[in-house]
């Protein structure tokens, strides 16, 4: 599994590489910041989908290695979160602070990704192992719940947007949906007798430090 990881994280980097790509080659369409933004808030958005789905599947096919690649998966949805606000911050408004404080309190999609990407800031700030023993796993499963809001706030985001076709949106909301209801089912199951903490007996850190337990 660990020799998964690299190849993992290189093919996350791909949506990034492509971007230069066309940004090297002029195939950045006529609009480039508007390309820019659409292709990195489409990837922050699928990283984070992507992020939320791994427990499901873990348990769904039992292979406890998929729970390695949730941190760099979520940290990834970070990235590229924050390479769709830059774009927004310096390519859009270049650093215009006033305006952007403006359009974050008129445009109710600004202000519904400006959510997603401050909800995420925390959950990237304390990924780390050292950070999970910190807070200890109960303290940082809770904070990490705070994924689910980021990511509804990510869809809002788009729906709120979006002009005349919603069906993009829509299918992100309905696979958001589902994980969220998967999500409940498992908390209803592990309420049932018979099923073990998930706390490891090393000093109460969580097996994979999973905020769906
Ligand atoms: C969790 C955080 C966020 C997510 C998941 C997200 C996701 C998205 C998505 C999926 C799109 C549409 C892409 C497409 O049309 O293909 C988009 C567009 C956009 N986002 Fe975000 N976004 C986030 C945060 C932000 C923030 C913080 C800002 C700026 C403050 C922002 C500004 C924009 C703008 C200006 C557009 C283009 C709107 C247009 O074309 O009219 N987003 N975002």
């Amino acid at each position: 599994m660990r020799r998964l990881k690299p190849w993992v994280f290189a093919a996350c980097l791909i949506p990034l590489g492509l971007l230069l790509w066309r940004g090297f080659t002029g195939g950045l369409t006529a609009n480039p910041i508007e390309y820019i933004t659409h292709r990195t808030g489409d990837w922050t958005l699928r990283f984070l989908l992507i992020a939320l789905a791994i427990t499901p599947l873990r348990r769904m096919t039992g292979w406890s290695g998929l729970a390695q690649f949730r941190r760099m998966l979520g940290l990834f949805a970070f990235f590229y979160a924050t390479l769709h606000f830059s774009t927004y911050l310096v390519l859009d408004f270049f650093f215009a602070f006033d305006l952007i404080l403006d359009d974050i309190v008129e445009r109710r999609y600004v202000t519904a990704g400006f959510t997603g990407f401050v909800l995420l800031i925390p959950l990237a700030l304390t990924s780390s192992q050292r950070m999970i023993r910190r807070l200890g796993g109960e303290r940082w499963r809770r904070l990490h719940r705070l994924v689910y809001a980021a990511a509804t706030a990510g869809v809002v985001h788009y729906l709120w947007l979006v002009k005349l076709d919603i069906r993009p949106p829509m299918v992100y909301a309905a696979i958001l949906a589902v994980l969220l209801g998967v999500r409940l089912w498992f908390r209803f199951a592990r309420a049932r007798p018979g099923v073990t903490s998930g706390v490891d007996s090393s000093g109460g850190v969580p097996v994979d430090a999973d905020p769906v337990r």
